[in-house]
């Protein structure tokens, strides 16, 4: 079994070790969707990581999910991200950037547009926005000949992702947004060649993932996904088939990494490990699982076949987390409160490991 603190080559990258920081949205960007210099130190700091993913970033204003996240649709939003990625590399890391469109899971308070969706299904649950929590929005159900055009919003994304020095980009495939919603067989109910059957259920993702690797090539691009996972209300009914199908057809992209969270059946999972040839994460939280995974989960994960292994919560109060683990020093726990609150506090003031004699 490869230990968790051995190198890997991912792409055209070689990572340090195999502890991937896992995406995490932090609502803390500038009016515009710009990147500032606290998100910069927030990365920079937790740069020890084999790679970063970076929190979801809009790749079109439709697509923006909350108030206060990061975009890359915008000349202005890539001069920003440079103070990251430049930081993050000063420091010796490889970050990715996650493009998450938020498809049904939005609101007009936020982004000016009724949301889209692949059918005029609402998420379940309320959405944040700057008044607060509100009851999710019927999303506007795509025309077949708009659906090519937000595949594509991914891979325009993942070319800016690119001039802004991000050495890769993580299509969001999970987690109920707007890949997730497709995969779904409740939010989609679509007749046209995007929903009925698996195959059409998983052609958006295989699209995004396609048009993504046509801008910025294989080796920079991996997909996120969570299969039979019910964010925001969505169901894959066939979870094991439609994610098999669909990892066969990514597999022909030849992308740089799958990222899987554990939100199936681990029997389930396991087929997915032996049909994707690729790279793969896995995010080893089950629900109800421990609160903030260790070790144990990632040793668990990396002898049943994982490359890699992602940490949410762990990274996000241990910006030293790779050297906690590695030399057994206590982790620190996280402070929910301070998950989206905005401001410096429980952003940038988590510390490295200190000794007290
Ligand atoms: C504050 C916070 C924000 C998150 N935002 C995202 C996100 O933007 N994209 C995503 O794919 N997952 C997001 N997640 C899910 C995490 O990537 C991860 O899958 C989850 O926290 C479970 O892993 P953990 O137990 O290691 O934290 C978020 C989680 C947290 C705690």
């Amino acid at each position: 079994m490869p230990s968790l603190f051995s190198a890997y080559p991912l792409g055209g990258l070689t990572l340090p070790n195999r502890a991937v920081m896992a995406p995490m949205s932090r609502v803390r960007a500038a009016a515009g969707g710009l990147a500032t210099p606290a998100m910069a130190t927030y990365y920079a700091q937790r740069a020890t990581a084999g790679l970063i993913v970076s929190e979801g970033v809009q790749p079109s204003l439709v697509g923006q999910s909350n108030p206060g996240t990061p975009g890359l649709h915008t000349d202005e939003q890539v001069a920003s991200w440079r103070q990251v990625t430049d930081a993050v590399h000063v420091n010796g890391g490889r970050i990715f950037a996650q493009i998450m469109h938020g498809g049904r899971v939005s609101h007009q308070d936020t982004t000016g547009f009724q949301p889209v969706g692949p059918s005029a299904v609402p998420g379940e649950g309320s959405v944040f926005t700057l008044s607060g929590p509100q009851p999710m929005p019927v999303p506007r159900a795509l025309e077949t000949d708009e659906v090519p055009q937000h595949a594509r919003a991914y891979a325009d994304a993942g070319r800016r992702a690119v001039d802004a020095g991000f050495d890769g980009v993580e299509l969001h495939g999970a987690n109920g947004y707007l890949i997730s919603q497709f995969l779904s067989s409740n939010a989609n109910l679509r007749d046209d060649r995007y929903g009925g059957s698996v195959t059409g259920r998983i052609r958006f993702a295989v699209e995004a993932a396609a048009a993504t690797v046509e801008a910025v090539g294989a080796a920079r691009t991996g997909i996120r996904l969570s299969p039979g996972g019910g964010f925001w209300g969505v169901v894959e009914k066939d979870a094991a088939e439609l994610n098999i199908a669909l990892l066969e057809e990514l597999a022909r992209l030849d992308l740089a990494y799958v990222h899987l969270e554990a939100t199936t059946d681990e029997d389930v999972l396991l087929r997915l490990r032996r049909t994707w040839p690729g790279a793969l994460i896995v995010n080893p939280t089950v629900p109800n699982g421990p609160t903030q995974t260790g070790l144990t989960e990632a040793d668990h994960w990396l002898n049943q076949g994982a490359d890699l292994i992602s940490f949410g919560r762990g990274f996000l109060a241990n910006p030293d987390l790779v050297e906690r683990l590695r030399t057994g020093l206590p982790v620190a726990r996280v402070e929910q409160a301070t998950f989206y609150q905005g401001g410096d506090a429980g952003y940038i003031t988590y510390p490295t490991y200190q000794h007290v004699a």
